[in-house]
């Protein structure tokens, strides 16, 4: 499974590039606002941290705007995928721009059947907001699955992207249901790593080692 930081902040995508962990990017504009510098600044400088993956979203709702804004989005670099939100204006520009070959990531999805739609539609990548659906009450991992299973069934190649990744479990859930990739904060990513009882091992071993008194190998 894919593993996406979730930001736009330049900082956190160069700590999580040199762990080596990420294999992409993805911001929305609520995130933009969080950049740090102006936010085309730190989408260039993202684009130079990262190998590919660099999801960007439309301002735009009108179709033919999402489609010039797409167009323009994606001649920024190879590594844009360009995100669109999943209304029926959404679809005719997904349509328009998968046709002309660039990836799209179909944003904004909560349920099973709009996914099916964007797959219809030639969507490179969905993303079902899990824990958007969680905080209203609902299981959001149940649309992950439902997904997961409609795209088998159909051999559709668009990838599902576990989205509005909350905790470590979500990242858990989204790779034990088949997902393709979760996108992550970057607190979610620093936990992963992480396990109290790896610190309470690492130091009995070193202490234990210590006490011995002998000199280590090398
Ligand atoms: O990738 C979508 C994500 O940014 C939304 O997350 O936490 O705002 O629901 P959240």
């Amino acid at each position: 499974m894919h593993l996406y930081l979730d930001s736009a902040v330049p900082e956190e995508v160069e700590k999580m590039a040199a762990l080596g962990i990420i294999d992409g990017v993805t911001t929305n504009p609520t995130l933009a606002t969080k950049a740090g510098a102006t936010y085309k600044e730190a989408v260039q400088k993202i684009l130079s941290l990262v190998e590919d993956n660099v999801s960007l979203e439309v301002l735009s709702t009108d179709s033919q705007s999402m489609i010039r804004e797409g167009q323009d989005l994606a001649k920024l670099s190879d590594k844009v995928i360009v995100k669109l939100p999943t209304t029926a204006d959404g679809l005719k520009a997904l349509r328009a721009l998968s046709t002309s070959g660039i990836r799209t990531n179909m944003t904004l999805v909560f349920s099973a059947n709009q996914a099916l739609l964007v797959a219809k539609l030639g969507a490179y990548i969905v993303s079902p907001f899990v824990g958007r659906l969680d905080d209203i009450g609902q299981t959001g991992i149940d649309v992950i699955g439902e997904i997961r299973r409609i795209y088998d069934n159909y051999n559709f190649q668009t990838k599902i992207l576990f989205a509005s990744v909350r905790s470590p479990l979500h990242v858990k859930q989204a790779a034990l249901l088949g997902a393709d990739i979760a996108t992550c904060p970057y607190d979610v990513l620093e936990k992963l790593v992480k396990h109290p009882l790896t610190d309470v091992g690492l130091k009995k071993f070193l202490d234990d080692f210590g006490a011995s008194g002998q000199d280590p190998l090398v």
